[in-house]
């Protein structure tokens, strides 16, 4: 009644334009419904069909195109997306008469098929040619000599350490770690140094406040193995110990040194002697010799350093002994009773010695380093040697 009637005319009752779309992301618009004279629109097959080849053609030029997965993806998103232009066709069905509507819903959803046909199987090339890629990449050539691993090596100080342990542990000691952040009670006080008695300030250190320090010496686990109360004692305590002091050939902020502790009944300064008498001759050779000087710690008494006859020389006296013949290897004495006491042990049934080794020292000594600093710069020229 209201149109010319063609062959196969989608009617429209709506007035307004029902699709005015971008098609495929380019600037011409299209108006697949068009007006007629009485102000009606409609649409024809062919013309839609003509569009829709059309949005396909666009379609599969952009799917070849596309010069990676996700290339290919943004054509996904661009062509069937909610903007593109099959959508933008489909959104405009509700104004297509209810008569010809199945039939564009069916041209669409063709042409939406035949278009997710070519992404799939463009999809799926692509992916076989990166795959086909990366095996090739990835193929190993099993007849190629094998690369040598580089296993690293221990340090000079670890060497050392371990020797030492070794020694002590074949004497029956036990090794033992104290914390490295220490009360002041433990580094100082329970070890006979109050706090204005004038050895703190030789060692003096880093605070984490009034109270909490990093330790200056591992004689702060003799307090922490007393205190468990378990005797006999026999322990080697090596660890990392800290000093406010200046980096040069001989000093640092941070260095090592090995504890020794020993509380028994009946011990006696033979003991302590012959403990370490055995342990340098292990450690520095068979014919060592060891002499005993007074000296003074606040946590033992009697106190003493004690030397070593110089490895290098047997005792003549060289460069490397400064000529003395001796060289001084540790500090030691028998534990103060006081020190017993504090940390709960009775000085009259008990007693016994200590001794603190500092592990550089033996390490310089040992492989004839002459700066202490080389131990620390990890130059690998260096520690290779070892
Ligand atoms: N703690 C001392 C220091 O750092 C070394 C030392 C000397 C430890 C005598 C001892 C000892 O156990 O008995 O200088």
């Amino acid at each position: 009644m209201y149109l010319r009637r063609r062959k196969r005319v989608a009617y429209v009752t709506s007035f307004k334009c029902p699709v005015i779309g971008n098609v495929g992301g380019t600037a011409d618009y299209v108006r697949p419904f068009q007006e007629t004279e009485t102000g009606r629109f409609f649409m024809e097959d062919e013309q839609m069909n003509e569009k829709l080849e059309q949005i396909k053609a666009e379609a599969m030029a952009k799917i070849k195109a596309a010069s990676d997965l996700d290339a290919l993806n943004d054509v996904r998103v661009s062509q069937l997306g909610k903007k593109g232009a099959l959508t933008s066709i489909l959104k405009g069905m509700k104004d297509v008469s209810a008569e010809e509507r199945p039939k564009i819903g069916q041209m669409v959803n063709e042409a939406r098929a035949e278009i997710e046909a070519a992404l799939e199987a463009q999809k799926k090339a692509m992916e076989s040619k990166v795959r086909e890629a990366k095996m090739k990449s990835e193929v190993i050539d099993v007849t190629l000599p094998a690369k040598k691993l580089k296993v690293g090596h221990k340090h000079p100080n670890m060497i050392a350490l371990e020797e030492m342990e070794d020694i002590f542990i074949g004497m029956g000691y036990e090794v033992v770690e104290g914390p490295e952040v220490e009360k002041d009670y433990y580094n100082f006080e329970a070890l006979n140094i109050p706090a204005d008695h004038p050895a703190k300030d030789e060692q003096d250190t880093f605070y984490v406040n009034g109270d909490i320090l990093l330790r200056t010496q591992t004689s702060s686990a003799q307090v922490h193995e007393m205190e468990k109360g378990r005797i006999p004692i026999k322990m080697i305590s090596p660890g990392r110990v800290f000093r406010a002091d200046e980096v040069d050939a001989t000093h640092s902020p941070s260095f090592h040194q090995v504890e020794g502790l020993l509380i028994d009944e009946h011990v006696t300064f033979a003991d302590l002697k012959g403990t370490l008498a055995e342990f340098s001759k292990e450690m520095f050779g068979a014919d060592t010799k060891v002499k005993f000087r007074p000296h003074h710690f606040p946590f033992t008494e009697p106190s003493a350093e004690m030397d070593v006859s110089c490895f290098k020389c047997g005792g003549k006296g060289c460069r490397f002994c400064k000529g003395s013949g001796w060289i001084e290897i540790l500090g030691c004495g028998m534990v103060h009773p006081h020190v017993l006491e504090m940390s709960g042990i009775d000085p009259e049934k008990y007693n016994g010695f200590a001794f603190g080794i500092g592990l550089e020292r033996i390490a310089l000594l040992k492989y004839e380093i002459d700066d202490m600093r080389l131990l620390y710069e990890n130059d690998i020229r260096f520690l290779n040697q070892f």
